[in-house]
């Protein structure tokens, strides 16, 4: 389950410190979101409106921008992504099982951050190295060849074996 941290005083007034430096500069909104993610790891709810403010834009552009591109997140992302491949190839050399045991090592589902904000979770359509399937990649780090003994090598003690 995710946990959006909480956002402090002190959170507040860096987020309007970074907003005022693109003052009313609509082409701005991009970098902007950048920014605020880089600061925070993500772009909590409570600086949509200051950033709509801000650029003299309406939340709903933010918020569009925001969900259009897939690289910008609302959420808070754990230290390490995990990325198990759900592609063709790696489904039949059993991806699918691949995906359930990570999420019980993990305890949590697709799409998810632990509540230490250590994973994320996520599947992706191929990572483009299929004769290594199964395959799944942590942070930068493909792991080919996966079976059941590898994801518990891996996430025993849920430490991050890069
Ligand atoms: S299908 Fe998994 S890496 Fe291509």
């Amino acid at each position: 389950m995710n946990k959006a941290k909480k956002i402090t005083k002190a959170d507040l007034a860096q987020m309007n410190a970074i907003v005022s430096e693109y003052s009313q500069q609509k082409w701005a909104l991009i970098p902007l979101l950048q920014q605020i993610q880089r600061e925070f790891g993500y772009i909590p709810p409570q600086s949509m409106l200051l950033i709509a403010r801000g650029l003299g834009l309406f939340t709903s552009q933010v918020q569009g921008v925001i969900s259009f591109y897939t690289q910008l997140y609302t959420q808070p992302r754990g230290r390490n992504v995990v990325r198990v491949c759900r592609g063709t190839a790696c489904h039949v050399r059993g991806g699918k099982t691949i995906l359930k045991l990570v999420k019980q090592h993990l305890r949590i589902e697709e799409g998810e951050t632990s509540p230490d904000l250590e994973y994320t979770l996520e599947t992706v359509a191929c990572i483009g190295v299929c004769a290594l399937a199964p395959n799944l990649v942590v942070g930068d780090h493909v792991h080919g060849h996966m079976n059941p003994k590898k994801v518990e090598q891996l996430f025993r003690n849920r430490e991050v074996r890069e």
